[in-house]
């Protein structure tokens, strides 16, 4: 076949169907409430604990809550149009998956390979975080982590547009963390969810701390001036706050995990996603409230806020929730990630022995769940944080775009498949949720564009170079041509 026509076709939704019913498939045991808690143990991490402290101080001020505002409406419309998805083709692989039944198998590729910088990337963002948060607690008796081996080699500096060393030589405890949670995922899904449960019941408890224990000290006249930096510092704290919502859609990765995923996805995406909303902008209310936007903490912004207090006890606690929450976001982000290279390993489109092997015992892809605890513990260790937080930003604001109008390409192409659940108002909700994500996207500066248009070249580079001659779609659509089921397009003719 040739190869733009390959590049360009979809993968049939019945093959999809057919490949779900196959042998080597992963256990039905999560139902709508483990499934939230997925949802919410991957949401709540160091975009609230860690992040909001530069958003607040150098982009929105009290408008910060403004910022959460937008981003949240982004992700509510994205969520609505990855619930179809994940509703009517509910086998693991997410955005990729989705791609590739609507979109045409390149795409598909660029969204699994940009999809790394969604979860592998992130999670070496939250293991940056989750050793500073390590820090700021030993801070309390008195300890510190040395500096030399906690924290990145280099920094990025935007100022100037230069690296310059830091005097560091790696974030150790950032390493550590990461093949810990590796181990664990290796043993299992069951245990994992078990384990993120614990880790989701700490951090939202510590939340809700944070919101009513910081109320009665919150100081109204902290919030004037509410737009220090005006609309644009509300859209570039949006744009850099964003982080703190990435991971409802992992929740779409688990649908082979689910026991009933047609009901169950839809609801563990939304509903996650709706609680971290109302949690963030009260947070953002309170933690504005409490201090001014100019003096709130750039690395531990929550907890310095009832430092400032001279409330120790709240430091303490706070300090434990974050680390018990950025623990239960990195082993989510990881999960996440072996899940969408198992779905592009089946496609062919990596390697299958590799990245496709089920542990029999285990049943955890748990050669690919290896590589990636390594690659995160390595790129946690040494690459800045908020290089990698901006980076995670822009590739997954991209895959929302992508799902988004791949809604309004399936209503068109494949309008009669069954769709237990349906996105609202279509075509209003695709088109805001492409233009909203879009306009965040514009808000971050073009070193980071830059950024992701080099890391979708070589994704491409290796498309050509690998995947395309090792798809299995190839061959199944050599298939069909030679039986005369296809469209000269390379399309499946029927849903
Ligand atoms: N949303 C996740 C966090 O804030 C990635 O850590």
């Amino acid at each position: 076949m040739d190869r733009t026509r390959q590049a360009l076709s979809v993968k049939p939704v019945e093959l999809l169907f057919e490949e779900m019913a196959g042998a080597h498939r992963l256990k039905r045991v999560l139902g709508p409430v483990t499934l939230t808690a997925l949802g919410i143990g991957c949401i709540i991490g160091a975009g609230i604990f860690v992040l909001t402290g530069l958003a607040a101080n150098q982009y929105a001020g009290p408008g910060l809550v403004l910022s959460f505002v937008v981003a949240g409406i982004g992700c509510a419309l994205a969520a609505l149009c990855y619930a179809e998805f994940a509703a009517m083709v509910p086998v693991a692989g997410s955005a990729y998956t989705y791609a590739y039944a609507t979109l045409g198998e390149v795409f598909a590729w660029i969204i699994g390979w940009d999809l790394v910088l969604e979860y592998a990337v992130a999670a070496s963002t939250v293991a940056h975080g989750w050793s500073h948060y390590l820090d700021s607690f030993l801070g309390l008796f008195g300890r510190h982590l040395p500096q030399r081996w906690s924290g990145a080699p280099f920094d990025f500096d935007p100022a100037t547009g230069h690296w310059g060393a830091t005097g560091a030589v790696l974030d150790l405890p950032a390493l550590l963390i990461v093949l810990a949670l590796t181990g664990i995922l290796v043993i299992g899904i069951r245990e994992s969810a078990r384990f993120n449960a614990a880790m989701v019941a700490i951090k939202v408890a510590v939340v809700l701390f944070v919101i009513v224990a910081g109320l009665p000290h919150v100081d109204a006249s902290n919030w004037h001036p509410f737009l220090p930096f005006g609309w644009s510092g509300v859209m570039s704290g949006a744009a850099y706050i964003f982080f703190a919502y990435v991971g409802f859609d992992s929740v779409s990765t688990h649908s082979e995990e689910a026991k009933n995923p047609q009901r169950d996805i839809p609801i563990g995406i939304i509903a996650s996603l709706a609680i971290c909303t109302v949690l963030y902008i009260l947070v953002a209310a309170v933690l504005t409230g409490i201090q001014r936007y100019d003096r709130i903490h750039l690395d531990a912004p929550v907890a310095e806020a009832f430092a400032s207090l001279g409330m120790n006890t709240a430091v303490f606690i706070i300090s434990v929730g974050a680390i018990a929450g950025l623990t239960s976001v990195l082993m989510v982000l990881m999960l996440s990630q072996t899940r969408v290279l198992l779905a592009m390993a089946r496609d062919g489109l990596i390697s299958e022995r590799f990245f496709g092997d089920v542990h029999p015992k285990f049943q955890t892809p748990h050669r690919s769940t290896i590589l990636v605890g390594i690659l995160v513990a390595i790129v946690g260790a040494t690459v800045p944080l908020k290089v990698l937080a901006d980076l995670v930003n822009i590739g997954t604001l991209f895959a929302f775009v992508v799902v988004c109008s791949a809604v309004l390409v399936m209503r068109r192409t494949h309008p009669a498949l069954d769709r237990p659940f349906r996105t609202p108002l279509v075509p209003f909700v695709p088109v805001a949720g492409v233009l909203v994500n879009l306009g965040m996207m514009f808000a971050l500066s073009w070193e980071n564009w830059l950024r992701l248009v080099v890391w979708l070249l070589v994704g491409l580079a290796i498309y050509f170079g690998y995947s395309q001659r090792h798809s299995r779609l190839a061959l199944h659509l050599e298939n069909e041509l030679a039986r005369g089921g296809l469209s000269p397009g390379g399309r499946a003719l029927d849903d």
